[in-house]
């Protein structure tokens, strides 16, 4: 149980980040190590008091205690009486003293991961934010990489060339290209997962790295290529990180999402766990578990990463509705894998190899474009 937390905590982490949810994720491995201490506290106490190695120190204890106790009692230095209450009083102590040593010990075990996990949820490399970062709260006009580049610490060429577009208010750019040619890296920075090694992102014209991280964080929603989900709730996986939100705006962004049919007929409604990473769910359901998560949160701008795994028609069918209804009225982000989610889009950037190579929308694309009509026809985006 434990274990899967710190799984799912280490595979969902930008999700998580991306969602501001760094307390909520860590309130649950708090609750999940206390009840993983007091169970290991009482397993160890009782192998302790059954240990032969433990009995055998205690009895040599009380063997040394007698000798030189009865030494004095006879030489006339003791009292019989005050050595026998002194031995009693031992005794009694013994037993609490050992538990009292394991429980240290393992919470001292148990602080140990706390401390782990809490580093790994701080720790933004690289990512700093300056020190006194600008506010803010709207976004109002445009998203524009400016001559972006970047190259992965481990990596001997750049991911990202001098990327260049922008994303103005209210409209849906679509990211296509082959695999490896940069969609998720341009994704990823936008949240600032990473800075660029050259170039600037400005948000309503003021460069992202100045920005509070909390807050350029706050304008974001994250809808993942995998569905990234907890062994929580339904609930919780969709209110996921924010507190005090009522049943009803829950169910109004399932219904959106297509999820609330669903989540109705499970045996607990939205109580029901959905188990490890949502083991329990289809793969369409966890997509709109994860969409209705994005809904709730209502960001004004949305970084969706299409899911490749194939559904069935049906289930594909719920999905795309699901996301046209997130699309709505918002400024989006897409890496579109499906020509349906393309042709919604305002504008099409195509990449290679961390390039630019083309963009217009599918119809001059279609006609005037050299990439994206082949990319079109293999269906390989
Ligand atoms: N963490 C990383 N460390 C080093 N190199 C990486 C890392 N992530 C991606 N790359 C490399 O950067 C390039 C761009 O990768 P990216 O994930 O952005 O591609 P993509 O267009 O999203 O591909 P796909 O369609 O397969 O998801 C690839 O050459 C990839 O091998
Ligand atoms: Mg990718």
């Amino acid at each position: 149980m434990l274990g899967s937390l710190i799984e799912e905590t280490l595979g969902g982490l930008r999700i998580i980040k991306g969602f501001n949810a760094e307390t909520y994720q860590q309130e649950r491995f708090s609750r999940e190590n206390a009840g993983y201490a007091r169970t290991l506290t009482r397993l160890f106490r009782r192998r302790d008091l059954a240990s032969p190695l433990s009995e055998f120190l205690g009895i040599s204890v009380v063997a040394v205690l007698l000798w030189f106790g009865s030494r004095q009692v006879f030489s006339g230095h003791l009292e019989a009486e005050t050595f026998i209450t002194f031995l009693y009083a031992f005794y009694n102590v013994l037993d609490p003293a050992k538990a009292l040593t394991q429980a240290f010990y393992n919470i001292r075990k148990g602080m140990g991961a706390v401390e782990r996990v809490q580093e790994i949820l701080g720790a933004d490399l690289q990512i700093e934010e300056q020190a006194s970062p600008v506010r803010i709260e709207r976004f109002q006009t445009s998203i524009v990489f400016d001559k972006v580049s970047f190259q992965y610490a481990n990596a001997d060429r750049k991911a990202l060339d001098e990327v260049s577009f922008e994303i103005p208010h209210g409209k849906i750019i679509a990211l296509v290209g082959a695999s490896g040619a940069g969609k998720s890296t341009v994704a990823d920075l936008l949240p600032r997962f990473y800075d660029p090694t050259g170039g600037q992102i400005l948000i309503d014209g003021t460069d992202i790295k100045t920005l509070k991280l909390a807050d350029l964080r706050g304008l974001m929603g994250i809808v993942s290529q995998e569905a990234v989900l907890f062994n929580d709730t339904v609930r919780n996986n969709i209110t996921f990180g924010s507190h005090n939100i009522s049943q009803e705006a829950v169910e109004a962004a399932a219904r959106a999402a297509n999820a609330h049919d669903f989540i109705s007929v499970m045996p607990d409604g939205y109580d029901t766990n959905i188990g490890d990473r949502g083991a329990k769910l289809s793969g369409g359901q966890r997509q709109r578990i994860t969409i209705a998560r994005a809904l709730l949160k209502n960001p004004p701008i949305l970084l969706l990463d299409e899911a490749t795994s194939a559904l069935d028609a049906a289930s594909e069918q719920l999905v795309q509705t699901a996301l046209n209804h997130l699309l709505q009225n918002r400024t989006a982000l897409v890496i579109a894998h499906r020509l349906s989610t393309i042709q919604h889009a305002d504008h099409i950037i195509v990449l290679q190899e961390g390039q630019v190579v083309e963009q217009g929308n599918h119809e001059t694309l279609m006609k005037m474009g050299n990439i994206y009509p082949r990319l079109v026809a293999l269906q390989s985006f």
